[in-house]
């Protein structure tokens, strides 16, 4: 890479906030904009105002800039195109094009991708919104609970059900039907088979042609301990998750990730970016769950603190399609980030606690922001995400107490935490 690289970064989660201070660590980096970002992004790099969903203000931003790179953050931007968008303008952008971006925003072309190509998942049936009498009538028919019901389209986590008897799937079929929030996504509905096993993600990037795995994380997606209570977008992770052996990531590549990046070079979608496959690893070996086409939030908090490489180097390496020049070095340590909450979520929450303590942080833990806000000299909440606090240390256990110590040293009104986060992973030691 020759000289310094202005970069525009997309979004404000906690997710962003790890992004950014990885890419601040580049010594390749010029200016780093942030758009919206968040009182942690502030802190090392200039956050700005701007509409991301209008993509021509991000192009003309960009333009007047002089930014050399583009990273997105959330989904809902890539899937609507805005890769598409800023390279018709010749803007460097890291990420899916749409028309890859489907992985993750049709779960019936997901589910189609991986029958044609052979890539393990759930047996599916796809209904239109005027078939879910049929979806009714496929699901007494199978009678087999749990069955998994699913709204096609992007719905925030919000659009996946469990269900565990036939009148469950009636409620939720009306559920499905009559949500407002839900009907965009729910023009089309999966029915998939319930999988057994044990959860576990892999982030891979790639260029269209070469991919490497970047690092693997387990998620911890339920509100309540033991995986118990609503879905959330996320209530801790951490990296590396023990389930995936050396096996099982082997099988990974290549009964699933080969085939993924060959099969979208096939129908001439060739991905580029960041692809989060979500598994689950059953009796029968690992199977595909879920595509994102993004980094995952929290699991981003703990797959970006132990990466060597220089992130801005692999992105601009994407770009141009040289990622074969790279191999990913990992520091070895393992990473755990548990999330701190408002009381209420993933419902309705106060908004607008003083937040304290953060100062007392120590050398073993980093604090990404999410939903905060500046107000005169304090922090205050600004969001159901709040903070992710992520701990470091040579074996599971000490990221873990090292993430705990330093969440109990914050706090804020109706704060709320999992307490615990990484006991599954810790049980394969045992
Ligand atoms: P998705 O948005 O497709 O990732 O689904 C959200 C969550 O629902 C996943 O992380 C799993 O915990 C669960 N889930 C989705 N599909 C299945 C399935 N076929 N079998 C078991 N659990 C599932
Ligand atoms: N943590 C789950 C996600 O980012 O989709």
């Amino acid at each position: 890479m020759d000289g310094k690289y202005n970069v525009l970064l997309i979004g404000g989660g906690g997710r962003e906030h790890a992004l950014t201070w990885k890419l601040n660590m580049s010594p390749n980096l010029g200016k780093l904009y942030v758009a919206p970002g968040n009182p942690g992004t502030a802190e090392i790099a200039n956050n700005i105002h701007l509409n991301i969903s209008d993509f021509s203000a991000v192009a003309e931003f960009s333009k007047k800039n002089d930014i050399d790179l583009v990273v997105v953050g959330p989904e809902q931007p890539l899937v609507d195109g805005i890769v598409d968008y800023l390279e018709n303008e010749n803007i460097p952008a890291f990420g899916p094009k749409k028309r890859a971006a489907l992985l993750e925003g049709s779960k019936e072309y997901a589910k189609e991708f991986m029958v044609k190509y052979n890539i393990p998942t759930a047996d599916y049936a796809v209904f239109s919104a005027d078939e879910f009498d049929d979806a009714l009538k496929f699901v007494q028919s199978k009678e087999s609970y749990p069955i998994v019901l699913k709204a096609d389209g992007l719905a925030a986590g919000k659009g996946v059900f469990i269900c565990e008897s036939e009148d469950e799937v009636k409620k939720r079929l009306s559920t499905l039907k009559n949500d407002q929030n839900l009907q965009e996504a729910a023009s089309k509905l999966v029915v998939e088979e319930f999988m057994e096993g044990e959860e576990a993600s892999v982030f891979v990037i790639a260029d269209g042609h070469t991919s490497h795995i970047i690092h693997n994380a387990q998620d911890h997606k339920r509100i309540g301990e033991g995986d118990t209570g609503l879905n959330t977008g996320g209530m801790g992770a951490y990296s590396p998750a023990p389930v995936l052996s050396e096996e099982i990531l082997e099988r990974v590549k290549k009964e699933i990730i080969e085939p993924t990046i060959t099969g979208m070079q096939i129908e001439e979608t060739a991905y580029h970016g960041i692809l989060y496959i979500g598994l689950m690893i059953t009796n029968d070996g690992p199977k595909v769950v879920e595509y994102n086409c993004r980094f995952g939030d929290p699991e981003c908090q703990v797959i970006l603190p132990p990466l060597e490489n220089d992130l801005l180097s692999l992105m601009i390496a994407t770009t141009e399609q040289r990622l074969d020049e790279f191999s990913i070095q990992l520091d070895g340590d393992y990473r755990s980030c548990v999330v701190m909450v408002s009381e209420g979520y993933p419902g309705s929450y106060k908004k607008g606690m003083e937040i304290n303590g953060l100062q007392n942080v120590d050398k073993h833990s980093i604090v990404f922001h999410a939903g905060t806000k500046k107000d005169g000299g304090s922090i205050i909440s600004n969001g159901g995400r709040v903070l992710s606090v992520v701990g470091r240390g040579d074996t599971l256990k000490k990221a873990m107490d090292h993430a705990y110590k330093n969440v109990e040293q914050i706090s804020f009104d109706g704060c709320y935490y999992r307490k615990d986060i990484g006991h599954k992973g810790l049980k394969r030691f045992t």
